[in-house]
């Protein structure tokens, strides 16, 4: 059975030695980001002993494609079925009338910052930022509830800021503000990956409820339980609750922040949330992610994938993989295999990536034989499958990401499209060099 639990995922990574135990103290004032990204996001850590708390915290644990996979229990290539079924097919959740999340319950006047850790990150960050937690609200029939991660500077006591840019969220608090009213909203942290990764599915796309896809992701349906003093569900063994509403009317400054693309986001206004309860597991366990890293990129690159495959499917039927390169920071560059049966299937392929995600700029057509994970094969494809006379495309002043400063820069974005496949009628004279032996153990040998 795959762990729906952080603790059960905790003990399964710990049996296996991927886990990396920190014991040494470290400070959440940069220590604890610095030694968290040292393996980018792609390791999980266990620190132990975080200076002046009495919980431990732990990070990096959805940022390897390989270890997310393991803890959904599908192979690294069935991944993006996996999350396409999982969103056709959600499983729905299960509600209990009690919960280890309710082990403790803080209710009244507390401040934050005593509690749990609140690391701070970068070297110009406006301040200590909650960044994993996972943000439940209900959708406007109150029938569905969406998830998603939203980045919460802490101001003092029990408030902090929350930045929402998707434009549906935004829209729904914006409603609320208009009847001049608070939306509720319960966050979660010490979760499994796949709590992450459904939370990032796109809400205006799909309109599904994340904790089922959730339960769907890991093969069973997950407990939830009531809040406390919000009308919301949470999950029943999440290790830390926070609730509370976003005020209307209410707006404090921001940033600036370390953001995905590797700059500092602007200071601006930002609303606030007013906390009215803390509830947690007897010994919880904090969660963080830092910013930026694999962690931070790799769910969302995996939901791109899912639409991107499932667009280009439609006009080029025989694409075999997609891939939304980190380095792309998650969602500007893309690279597709196909099997190429037409003269186009190319360039039509590329033109359907676009179609389906405003932010991508690049995109990179391959085929069978490049391996899409490895940037050096692409590179290789590049260098000799592409004369950028004829295998490029390019369009102008279209739409693009406002994470990305080139585009800011001109508000506009350009896109270029890059056939790298081969000619249909000349297969033969790119047949790759292979060696009919192998593979070598070099033990034999040595
Ligand atoms: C680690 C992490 C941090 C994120 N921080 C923010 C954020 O501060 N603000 C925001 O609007 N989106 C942030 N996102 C992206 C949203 O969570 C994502 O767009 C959303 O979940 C998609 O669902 P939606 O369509 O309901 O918005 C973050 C994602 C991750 C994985």
């Amino acid at each position: 059975m795959n762990p729906a639990t952080l603790r059960a995922l905790l003990d399964r990574w710990d049996s296996e030695q991927k886990l990396l135990r920190v014991k040494k103290e470290v400070d959440p004032l940069y220590e604890l980001g610095a030694v968290l990204n040292s393996k980018q996001g792609k390791q999980p850590f266990y620190f132990e002993n975080v200076k002046g708390y009495h919980s431990p915290m732990v990070g990096g644990l959805g940022g390897d494609r390989q270890l997310l996979a393991d803890s959904i229990g599908v192979h690294v290539n069935q991944l993006i079925p996996k999350i396409i079924q999982s969103i056709v097919s959600p499983v729905p959740t299960n509600l209990v009338a009690s919960a280890p999340v309710h082990d403790n319950v803080i209710l009244g006047s507390f401040d934050l910052d005593t509690l749990f850790p609140i690391p701070t990150f970068h070297e110009e960050d406006s301040g200590s930022y909650y960044v994993s937690g996972i943000l439940v609200v209900k959708d406007p029939s109150g029938l569905k509830r969406y998830t998603s991660i939203r980045r919460m500077q802490f101001l003092g006591e029990n408030k902090t800021s929350v930045l929402i840019t998707s434009p549906e969220l935004l829209h729904q608090f914006y409603d609320y503000e208009k009847r001049n009213e608070p939306m509720e909203v319960a966050v979660m942290f010490g979760v499994v990956p796949a709590v992450v990764l459904s939370s990032q599915i796109s809400t205006h796309l799909y309109h599904t409820d994340k904790l089922d896809v959730a339960g769907a992701l890991i093969g069973q349906a997950l407990d939830v339980v009531q809040c406390r003093t919000v009308d919301l569900e949470v999950l029943a063994e999440a290790e830390i609750v926070l609730e509370g509403r976003v005020l209307p009317h209410e707006r404090e400054l921001e940033g600036p922040f370390g953001e995905l693309a590797g700059y500092y986001g602007t200071r601006a206004l930002q609303p606030v949330i007013e906390f009215s309860a803390v509830t947690y597991r007897d010994q919880a366990i904090c969660q963080t992610i830092f910013p930026s890293s694999y962690e931070e990129r790799l769910p969302m690159a995996l939901v791109r994938e899912a639409t991107l495959y499932s667009t280009v499917r439609q006009t080029v039927p025989n694409v075999k993989k997609v891939h939304i390169t980190m380095g792309g920071v998650a969602r500007f560059h893309a690279v597709i295999q196909i099997e190429k049966v037409t003269e186009g299937d190319g360039k039509q392929a590329a033109l359907a990536a676009f179609a389906s995600d405003k932010d991508l700029k690049h995109v990179i057509v391959v085929d069978e034989d490049v391996d899409i994970f490895n940037p050096e094969d692409v590179e290789w494809a590049l260098a000799v499958r592409v004369q950028a006379d004829q295998d490029t495309f390019i369009v102008p002043g279209a739409k693009g990401s406002p994470l990305e400063a080139s585009h800011n820069l001109r508000g506009v974005s350009a896109k270029m499209g890059v056939d790298a496949t081969v000619p249909l009628g000349s297969k033969d004279a790119f047949k790759r060099t292979s060696v009919p032996f192998g593979p070598i153990d070099l033990g034999d040998y040595l």
